[in-house]
């Protein structure tokens, strides 16, 4: 199943697979996603993802099932 996500606050939306990682999912997009450690630890790669509560590490979560679109908000703050 293919799951339509859309980026911000870029706007930019793109297919993907439900499993797929999604700093794949947003290279693919063009958009880039700040990471670090790529292990789930430092959090630089924190988005928020429409339906949770809490940000989550991009760098260790991939497309969720159950869904047929997604939005992730990058929330780029310039000021921090
Ligand atoms: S890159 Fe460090 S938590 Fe994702």
């Amino acid at each position: 199943m293919s799951v339509s996500i859309q980026f911000l606050p870029d706007g930019v939306t793109v297919d993907a697979e439900v499993g797929e990682p999604l700093l794949q999912v947003a290279e693919r997009a063009g958009v880039t996603i700040p990471t670090g450690c790529l292990m789930g630890s430092c959090h630089a790669c924190e988005v928020e993802v429409s339906g949770q509560e809490d940000p989550i590490c991009a760098c260790i979560t991939a497309v969720p099932p159950g869904q047929s679109q997604l939005t992730i908000n990058l929330y780029v703050d310039p000021t921090w």
